[in-house]
């Protein structure tokens, strides 16, 4: 499951895209709102116990973001404020606004922990309607192997989530289209030319999900949060390691991964390239 022990005051992580994630979720909720904000009815008191952890967070440990006036939010840096009042029916709807992050809202049942409630600006090849109110295994369907090997574990792990010990993992995928809103599979904006050792720098995009998962102390629900990091494949031009890091990872992904990750029509020129970049750290 790669799950490591995490510390809450790091729970979320803004970075120096703050205002242009924030600006392009603003985008999203305007023109793709159903796609990309979701709840079934029942989710809006863990809804609403995420929003108050959320503006807790921020404003205890990232002051220069967010500010609370009374009942008004505020995002510091692009002067977007909120009244607390007028979210009331749509609360994960308000911390989406907030936040780069994206949150999903799990509620335990008898067909396990299903997914109630999320909004998803940044999806990496999903779609909110597809996966909505079903349990991890279906979420998790066109995943190699999940099935097999990761849906007990994690239904296991799921039940036992402490409060107090919240943790995060990581996934990582290639590809050839920097957009952080992708919920389908495709080819990237310039995929009539082909990609070679020579431009899989800038053509290619390492795209790494920050994930965290915690028990919400009040309502017992789990909430799953996603941060994504998309990148050109030449950031790891100073990072030799990371390079070989990663085609290693690449030449060991099972049959079954290489299909569902996409990477068979890069594959040979990304290997060339991050090979390049790992002999020159030698
Ligand atoms: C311990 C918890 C979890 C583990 C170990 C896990 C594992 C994985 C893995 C290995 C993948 C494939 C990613 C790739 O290879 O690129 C994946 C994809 C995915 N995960 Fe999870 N996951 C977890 C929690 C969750 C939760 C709580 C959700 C709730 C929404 C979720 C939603 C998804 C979705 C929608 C996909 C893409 C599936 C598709 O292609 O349709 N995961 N997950």
């Amino acid at each position: 499951m790669g799950l490591m022990a995490l510390d809450l005051d790091e729970w979320i992580e803004p970075d120096e895209h703050f205002i242009a994630e924030l600006a392009e979720k603003g985008r999203l909720f305007a023109e793709r709102h159903a796609a990309v904000v979701l709840a079934l009815a029942g989710s809006e008191p863990a809804q609403q116990e995420v929003l108050g952890l959320l503006i807790e967070h921020m404003i205890r440990l990232h002051p220069h973001l967010l500010r609370l006036d009374g009942d008004t939010v505020r995002v510091v840096p692009s002067g977007a404020s909120y009244r607390l009042e007028d979210w009331t029916a749509a609360p994960l709807d308000l911390a989406g606004r907030l936040a780069q992050e994206d949150f999903c809202l799990m509620a335990p049942g008898e067909a396990g922990y299903t997914l109630q409630a999320a909004s998803l600006c940044f999806p990496s090849r999903w779609q909110l309607a597809e996966k909505m109110g079903r349990p991890m295994a279906a979420i998790h369907g066109p995943v190699p192997g999940f099935g097999d090997k990761l849906a007990h574990p994690v239904d296991r792990f799921f039940e036992y989530l402490h409060v107090d010990r919240p943790v995060w993992r990581v996934n990582w995928s290639v590809n050839d289209d920097p957009a952080l809103f992708q919920p389908i599979r495709r080819r990237g904006p310039d995929a009539g030319t082909p990609i070679t050792p020579g431009n899989a720098g800038e053509r290619l995009f390492t795209r790494c999900e920050r994930q965290t998962l915690r028990r919400l102390p009040s309502t017992g629900w789990i909430l799953f949060t996603i941060k994504t990091y998309v990148d050109p494949l030449s950031c790891l031009a100073d990072q030799p390691e990371a390079a070989a890091g990663l085609a290693a990872a690449v030449r060991d992904l099972p049959a079954g991964n290489r299909g569902y990750k996409n990477v068979a029509s890069y594959e040979a020129a990304m290997l060339t390239y991050l090979d390049q970049l790992a002999l020159a750290g030698e």
